[in-house]
């Protein structure tokens, strides 16, 4: 594990959360996980399931150099306004489908719920994105199986680590 600080940005998708009908746990609970592990949250904002704004904010966040770490959490299943994979793949430049594997791998251990769920992971400029679940439970046994190797990869996105040598 790296030792580096990173800079973390939280979008929750959520019809209800925007409206303000539903208390956000799932943004909250991103936080709570991301601070201890080195990332500092520069923004965190939480917008309806509507593809043109999840992908606005993501261009905004990615083409400013805002974050390295953009994590979604909400909008990855089946239901019809459910569109934040889609919004992450028209701003992907790169696709990372092992992030999405692994979550998959591990979470199907869990409920095998799990293979509804759309997630997926992209590189946009030097901005990683990831899609988790919407529910605080899912958002937990997701990000903490994956966090400890984001760093990584963040490292070598940043240029702050060239190879993959240990
Ligand atoms: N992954 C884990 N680890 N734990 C869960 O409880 N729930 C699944 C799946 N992934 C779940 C999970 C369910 S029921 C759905 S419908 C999808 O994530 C999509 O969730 P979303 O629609 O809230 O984004």
């Amino acid at each position: 594990m790296s030792n580096n600080t990173y800079r973390a940005a939280i979008i929750t998708a959520s019809d209800k959360g925007s409206r303000g009908e539903r208390e956000d746990a799932s943004g909250k609970l991103i936080r709570e996980i991301l601070e201890p592990k080195g990332y500092r949250v520069e923004s965190y904002v939480v917008l309806p399931d509507e593809q043109e704004l999840l992908e606005r904010e993501m261009r905004r966040i990615c083409d400013g150099a805002l974050a390295d770490l953009i994590l979604t959490t909400g909008g990855t299943g089946f239901s019809p306004r459910d569109r934040t994979p889609e919004a992450t793949a028209a701003v992907s430049e790169r696709l990372v489908p092992g992030i999405a594997e692994a979550m998959r791998m591990q979470s199907m251990g869990i409920t095998k719920r799990a293979m509804l769920s759309r997630a997926i992971a992209a590189i946009r400029g030097k901005t990683l994105i990831v899609n988790l679940p919407g529910s605080p439970k899912a958002v937990r046994e997701n990000l903490e199986y994956i966090i400890g190797e984001l760093g990584h990869g963040l490292d070598i996105l940043l240029g702050r680590d060239s190879e993959c040598a240990r």
